[in-house]
């Protein structure tokens, strides 16, 4: 029997995401906070992760009586709670799928979310229709979304780090897109459906009010710190493709080609993000 490495530990629990979410996710907290308009009592975290953001909302906002956390890990779930844990009946946590979520007993002036959708891919539909009955009549919804750029096999931003970690490990480059189906992983590049497709999904639900973009560029200080980011938001998403045996040296392969595009290019990776302000139909 082979024992778990360190980073296959944390891809398990998704744990050291306050760290490894300064790279790329937590810009995003400070953006969608600043949108938020009047004095809101209620405001409602969908995929909350380790409450970043509903702490974040809670030292801005002193009208904010309940701040409100979605969110399916239970590992993410325990470590916001020890975060909020000052905040005392100003929070609630709510273990929850949202690619099914049920209905709660909350009515939010602010619903947010950030850095999640492309987990829901295909149902993203339900999540705005949850939104939509959990708004208040002049609420807004502040969802971001990421836009990497993909290529015909609908492969873009992490898959082409881990597309390069598979042909270090021994695969044929043309081969990947086939061991990508037959382990059952979507691209997530493919996930993240483009502005047009997801404008037509929420077309049903929710206006859009207005948007605003801007450019996330990952850099790193080395193959380590990208390991250990791809582990934190990535989990085992990817590197159950690989043999368990093969694993501590596939987390290590990731690190390792994104560090090579930084020193080719400057930066790991950059996309477009897109900011979106929805309110009721
Ligand atoms: C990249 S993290 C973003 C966390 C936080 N919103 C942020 O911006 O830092 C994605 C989060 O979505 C959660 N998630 C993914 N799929 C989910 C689902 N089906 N239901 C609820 N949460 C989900 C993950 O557990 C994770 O905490």
């Amino acid at each position: 029997m082979t024992t778990a490495s360190a980073v296959e530990i944390q891809s398990r629990t998704l744990a050291g995401y306050a760290d490894a979410s300064r790279l790329r996710q937590v810009q995003d907290r400070d953006w969608v906070l600043d949108r938020v308009t009047g004095e809101p009592r209620t405001l409602i975290d969908l995929g909350s992760g380790i409450g970043q953001l509903l702490q974040e909302a809670l030292e801005r906002l002193p009208s904010l009586r309940l701040a409100v956390g979605l969110e399916r890990s239970e590992h993410r779930i325990a470590e916001a709670a020890e975060r909020l844990r000052s905040h005392g009946d100003r929070v609630a946590l709510h273990p929850a799928d949202l690619t099914a979520p049920e209905p709660l007993p909350y009515r939010a002036e602010v619903i947010t979310q950030t850095s999640v959708l492309h987990w829901l891919y295909p149902d993203e539909h339900r999540v705005f229709a949850w939104a939509a009955e959990h708004l208040l009549p002049d609420g807004q919804f502040l969802l971001t979304t990421y836009h990497p750029a993909r290529d015909a096999h609908g492969f873009g931003g992490e898959d082409d780090l881990v597309r390069d970690a598979l042909v270090a490990l021994g695969a044929d480059r043309a081969e990947v897109p086939a061991v990508f189906e037959r382990g059952g992983v979507l691209p997530i590049a493919t996930r993240t459906r483009p502005v047009d497709g997801l404008t037509e999904a929420l077309r049903p639900h929710l206006a859009v009010r207005g948007h605003l973009e801007r450019d996330a560029v990952v850099t790193v200080e080395g193959p380590e710190q990208y390991e250990h980011f791809h582990a934190a938001t990535f989990g085992d998403y990817y590197s159950r493709l690989v043999e368990p045996a093969q694993r501590p040296a596939f987390f290590r392969a990731v690190g390792e080609s994104a560090w090579r595009r930084q020193q080719e290019s400057g930066h790991v990776s950059h996309m477009p993000v897109r900011l979106w302000e929805l309110t009721h139909r």
